[in-house]
């Protein structure tokens, strides 16, 4: 039905499938890089993303952009980030099962165009969608799986680390998991980083 990103990227802007439409400022449907071999995974808009039209730019957002540079991973370079609904729950809600039913055929056909080599998911939601319905994020977040022919993992959500401090080192560790397996598949991902600067955390 869509044969390439900005074909998609225009059907679901336009999109009316699901009452979230309706209440909607703008659809969110991902920002980065369109050739990325990582995209990031959420669960949905928040009010700030809702506003802005662009995924993880609230608090939580911060923190994110904050770990990814640690690991040298830049949304404006070499990343894709999107989310399983590309419209705000009201309230901050989750998702409802019909929402994400509706939604996901974007992502599918994103996660087809962008070929990426790994996928993580950041929070339960992403990762009981793509991975598993009975995935636990406190027992098996870190832990590497295949998603078709990508290697998928869970992170926590970094709404849950701000509201849990104590998360940090173990949510930093899953990044610094992250940036080895790139460097395992050697993928192309570091290529244009200087070397001195290279994998400083
Ligand atoms: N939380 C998410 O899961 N995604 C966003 O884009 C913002 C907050």
């Amino acid at each position: 039905m869509y044969n390439d990103f900005e074909e998609l990227k225009s059907g679901c802007l336009n999109c009316g499938k699901c009452a979230l439409a309706e209440m909607r400022t703008n659809v969110v449907f991902g920002v980065g890089n369109e050739n990325a071999e990582v995209m990031f995974v959420g669960e949905g808009p928040g009010e700030n993303e809702d506003l802005r039209g662009e995924p993880f730019v609230g608090r939580g957002g911060q923190l994110l952009d904050k770990m990814l540079r640690a690991v040298h991973l830049d949304r404006t370079k070499n990343i894709y980030i999107t989310n399983i609904v590309k419209c705000r729950p009201p309230g901050n809600r989750d998702p409802k099962p019909d929402e994400i039913a509706d939604c996901f055929p974007y992502l599918d056909k994103q996660i087809e165009l962008i070929r990426p080599r790994i996928i993580v998911c950041l929070g339960r939601h992403a990762a009981q969608k793509l991975i598993g319905e009975d995935f636990k994020i406190t027992r098996e977040h870190g832990k590497w799986y295949k998603y078709n022919n990508a290697l998928i993992m869970g992170m926590f959500h970094p709404a849950f680390i701000l509201r849990n401090q104590g998360q940090k080192a173990p949510a930093f560790a899953d990044f610094l998991a992250l940036r080895d397996k790139i460097k395992e598949l050697g993928l192309g991902t570091y290529r244009d980083a200087p070397e001195e600067e290279a994998f400083v955390v």
